[in-house]
């Protein structure tokens, strides 16, 4: 206790005087900055931001702010300044000048997780080659002539199993991590697979005690989940290389890998592997469950995807025929309620980074080094961009005349544009056809959306799922 609060005491005093250097060098240099409060010494405004997502109103904190200070606006959160924003303008322009007004940020408890060589923390030249690699292995030709085989397969073995209650979401996990795994190196679902995912859930618990990752026995349990499952993709890159000297191929991500030009150590290919299967788990399966509950609650939606989905299935001869890309491309309200589930729930609520340099945007000037968040759900629930923001409306994006789009970035932009976003979508796509067809369900306890630390459903969606009999199957 003595050591802490010297330790304490020490960050605050600290962060008193770097906060009075820099009121001061903002006032030599005569900037602007946004409005707002810095709240306390050290700590800022972090409980009040905490404490406000612990609420289920989406959007409190941002709300408040924007109310009393305009759409951009200074906080300090997480022990920096920072500068918030929920006006897309700024927003797109802060996504357009990644690595060169802007860098990406992000603690070092998180990097750590991550590990250096992950895309998300990759800069330069690097990142670009990196990034396009990435976007070229998941992209819509690869998708319709190799993965979509694999990903109506695997969810619909999946599905096979459920009978009366189901944790969907868990399921929706289960799903999304075999989906990675398959498509990342190839393995087929199995007890490796599944003892890889046990320290997976440990390792991703980790990402989400940000405040004070030092003091958390789940930070330390996840740094060593890091280590185990960083072995385990270790011994598979090895006897991956040995085989590709030979010739196996094979031809997933961690081919590509092995044969790119740049000659990755092992450990570079471990941490690049890792950190796609950190970003691809909880959001594609966070959105899988989130649009089941949506549904749920909008029985004209789920009984117009019902119409759809059943209209696909009623061309086949039964539940074993596999989907097709023209399938995929003949699902329009699916679609829709694809990007109403994004828009409303937001898994990445919006994205930080660090001014390089001075930036001058609408009058106000963000001092060189400090953070920004570019809010994407501030923008996504605002009244003014998408009329009753707050309600679940898929019929919002029928003849969708691209009037909305530019201000709807669920999957952020620029040169870090995510490169799951096809792949995320076709799973949810695939999902939802081979939910809707296969079964009829009800919730089996009241279960509600919370936003902190991530969105999510407080009881993991609990559902009690029934077989639907159709097309004269035996059950
Ligand atoms: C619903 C599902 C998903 C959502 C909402 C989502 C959202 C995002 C967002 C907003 C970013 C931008 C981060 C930034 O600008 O700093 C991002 C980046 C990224 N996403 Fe996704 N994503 C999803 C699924 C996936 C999947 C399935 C993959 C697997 C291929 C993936 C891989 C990545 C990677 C590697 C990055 C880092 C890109 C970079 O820094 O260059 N994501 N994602
Ligand atoms: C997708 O990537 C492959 C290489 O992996 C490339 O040959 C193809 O042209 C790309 N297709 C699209 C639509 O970008
Ligand atoms: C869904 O959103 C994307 C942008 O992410 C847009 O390109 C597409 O047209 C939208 N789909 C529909 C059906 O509105
Ligand atoms: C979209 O267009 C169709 C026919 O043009 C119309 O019946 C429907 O009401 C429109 N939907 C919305 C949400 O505007």
């Amino acid at each position: 206790m003595e050591f802490l609060s010297s330790v304490l005491l020490l960050c605050i005093s600290l962060s008193i005087i770097s906060l009075y250097l820099l009121l001061r060098t903002s006032r030599h240099r005569n900037l602007r900055l946004p409005p707002g409060n810095l709240g306390l010494p050290f700590i800022g405004e972090t409980l009040q931001l905490i404490s406000a997502y612990k609420t289920e109103n989406p959007e409190p904190f941002i709300d408040e702010r924007v109310n009393r200070f305009g759409p951009i606006f200074t906080t300090h959160v997480f022990g920096e300044p920072t500068v918030f924003s929920s006006d897309p303008e700024t927003n797109r322009f802060i996504l357009q000048n990644e690595g060169k007004l802007f860098e990406c940020s992000y603690p070092s408890s998180i990097s750590n997780l991550l590990g250096k060589h992950s895309l998300l923390l990759m800069k330069g030249n690097l990142h670009k080659r990196m990034h396009s690699l990435t976007m070229s292995f998941a992209n819509s030709s690869i998708i319709r002539d190799h993965l979509l085989d694999d990903i109506d397969r695997l969810i619909r073995l999946n599905l096979e199993s459920w009978t009366d209650r189901v944790l969907l979401m868990e399921e929706a996990k289960k799903i999304t991590f075999e989906l990675a795994v398959k498509q990342l190196m190839s393995f087929d679902p199995g007890e490796w697979t599944e003892s890889l995912r046990k320290e997976y859930v440990l390792l991703i618990e980790g990402f989400f005690t940000v405040p004070l990752p030092l003091f958390s026995t789940t930070y330390r349990r996840a740094i060593k989940a890091r280590t185990k499952v960083a072995e385990a993709l270790g011994l598979i890159v090895k006897q991956r290389r040995k085989e590709s000297e030979e010739g196996d191929g094979k031809k997933d991500m961690l081919a590509a890998l092995l044969a790119g030009d740049d000659g990755f150590s092992d450990e570079q290919i471990v941490d690049f592997l890792l950190a796609l299967l950190v970003a691809g788990y909880e959001t594609t399966s966070t959105i899988m469950t989130l649009a089941v509950k949506f549904l749920t609650e909008t029985p004209l939606a789920l009984d117009q995807l019902k119409e759809e989905h059943d209209q696909i299935r009623a061309e086949k001869k039964d539940s074993l025929e596999v989907l097709e890309w023209n399938d995929y491309k003949s699902m329009p309200f699916t679609q829709c309620v694809v990007n109403e589930t994004l828009r409303l729930a937001n898994i990445i609520s919006g994205v930080f980074r660090r001014a390089m340099t001075d930036i001058h945007i609408k009058g106000y000037t963000i001092p060189k080094g400090w953070k920004v968040f570019a809010s994407f759900r501030a923008v996504h629930l605002d009244h003014e961009h998408f009329k009753d923001a707050r309600t679940f409306n898929p019929w919002r994006w029928q003849n969708n005349s691209g009037g909305t789009t530019n201000v709807f970035t669920p999957f952020g932009g620029g040169p870090r544009l995510c490169p799951g976003y096809e792949l995320a979508r076709v799973e949810l796509s695939v999902f939802l056809h081979r939910l809707v067809t296969q079964f009829s369900w009800v919730p089996a306890e009241e279960d509600k959306l919370v936003f902190f630390p991530t969105t999510r459903t407080q009881k993991r969606y609990p559902i009690n799922v029934k077989r639907r009999t159709m097309y004269g199957e035996a059950m």
